[in-house]
């Protein structure tokens, strides 16, 4: 069995993160998502893995490389653009060659990994398997409307009518039937060959597609918030480790990893939260579900509930929470009058301010 992890695409969503990064490097507890995809497939038994690029490959293969350090041998496949993730299939459709494979949405993040999922599907070893899970919005999902039974009857992508809300989990499995599928469909109105479409045409022949209900899923929704809770329910899995050094004037409480080279001073940290390497916190609060990169400077400050990438300054900044500040993002305070907001932001960002 392989694995085709789906690295392309354009990351609107996720603005302004990907206008200068690759949504799937975004980090969850200082480690790129897509790199928990890699692993629990690594954890499945699925080493030959192909991962389909976009125009982030350079990013992508930087940080990836050969697989190696996952145990794993990784092809990089091109895709010239994201005409959808069944077109991804289309491009894939030599290296996949007609082995089953697990298709991975690089950007996706599945709680508890896939090992049971993949088990299953080789012991019943269905034309198709799909995840599903409830979405309190199936709008902007692919979602399935399931028979009394649990059978798949029908799939509609981001319908504005949905017949259920159980939306589907961005890891699917298939038989080489699905190479019929992707040839024989057409692009949809926005102008992509969808997978769902892929899946249905299977239906429609008579091939059996199998569906679980999975609890724990993350997808960008553009959502920060989302972000923010699947990095929270990271980090509670969390170790607490000190490979960095704290002074005596600062306190840890709970679950805090510091990192090699990170430096807090004059600090309290209440965990679950982790001080990315060289980064130096001084004179501050950071507070549970916090992650923190490496390389950045916060001082005289409060943060909490936060992704901070790398790079960063945050200095008398006050108290910031429920944020994501992307690399070399620089927050400062100005004490003086008058007490207006100064901005450099750049374009799709977002900031809510306390007046
Ligand atoms: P999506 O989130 O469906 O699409 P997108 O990356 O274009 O994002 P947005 O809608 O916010 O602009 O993609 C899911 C994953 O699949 C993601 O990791 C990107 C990847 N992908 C491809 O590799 N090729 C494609 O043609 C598409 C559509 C997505």
């Amino acid at each position: 069995m392989k694995a085709l992890v789906l690295a392309g695409g354009t990351g609107s969503r996720l603005r302004p993160i990907t206008h200068t990064a690759a949504k799937q490097l975004v980090p969850v507890a200082n480690k790129p998502v897509l790199f928990y995809g890699i692993e629990s497939l690594v954890a499945a038994g699925v080493t030959e893995i192909g991962i389909v690029v976009g125009d982030t490959a350079e990013e992508i293969r930087a940080a990836v490389g050969d697989g190696a350090r996952f145990g794993a041998e990784v092809t990089y496949l091109r895709q010239e653009r994201p005409l959808g993730l069944a077109h991804a299939v289309l491009v894939a459709r030599e290296w996949l060659g007609d082995d089953d494979f697990v298709m991975y949405l690089g950007d996706n993040f599945v709680v508890g990994g896939i090992s049971g999922l993949v088990a299953d599907f080789r012991e019943h070893r269905p034309e198709a398997g799909i995840l599903l899970t409830k979405v309190s919005d199936p709008t902007v999902f692919g979602v399935a409307e399931l028979a009394a039974d649990g059978g798949v009857l029908s799939l509609q992508e981001k319908p504005s009518q949905p017949r259920s809300d159980l939306a589907l989990v961005g890891v699917y499995l298939f038989t080489p039937a699905v190479h019929e599928a992707v040839r024989a469909i057409e692009p949809s109105d926005r102008g992509e060959l969808e997978i769902t479409d892929a899946l249905q045409w299977l239906l429609d022949h008579d091939h059996a597609v199998q569906a679980t209900v999975v609890t724990g899923y993350w997808k960008d929704t553009g959502n920060v918030l989302d972000m923010l809770e699947v990095n929270r329910s990271v980090l509670d899995t969390l170790d607490g480790t000190v490979a960095g050094s704290v002074d005596a004037e600062s306190q840890l409480v709970g679950r805090v990893r510091v990192e090699e080279g990170a430096r807090v001073e004059r600090s309290r940290i209440v965990g679950p939260a982790v001080i990315g390497a060289g980064s130096v916190v001084r004179d501050s609060y950071i507070g549970p579900s916090t992650s923190v990169a490496g390389g950045c400077l916060i001082e005289g400050s409060e943060v909490e509930f936060s992704i901070v990438l790398d790079g960063c300054r945050i200095d008398r900044a006050g108290r910031i929470e429920g944020s994501l500040l992307g690399r070399t993002v620089h927050v400062t305070g100005a004490p003086r009058a008058p007490r207006a907001h100064r901005l450099v932001l750049g374009d799709h960002s977002r900031v809510h301010l306390t007046t």
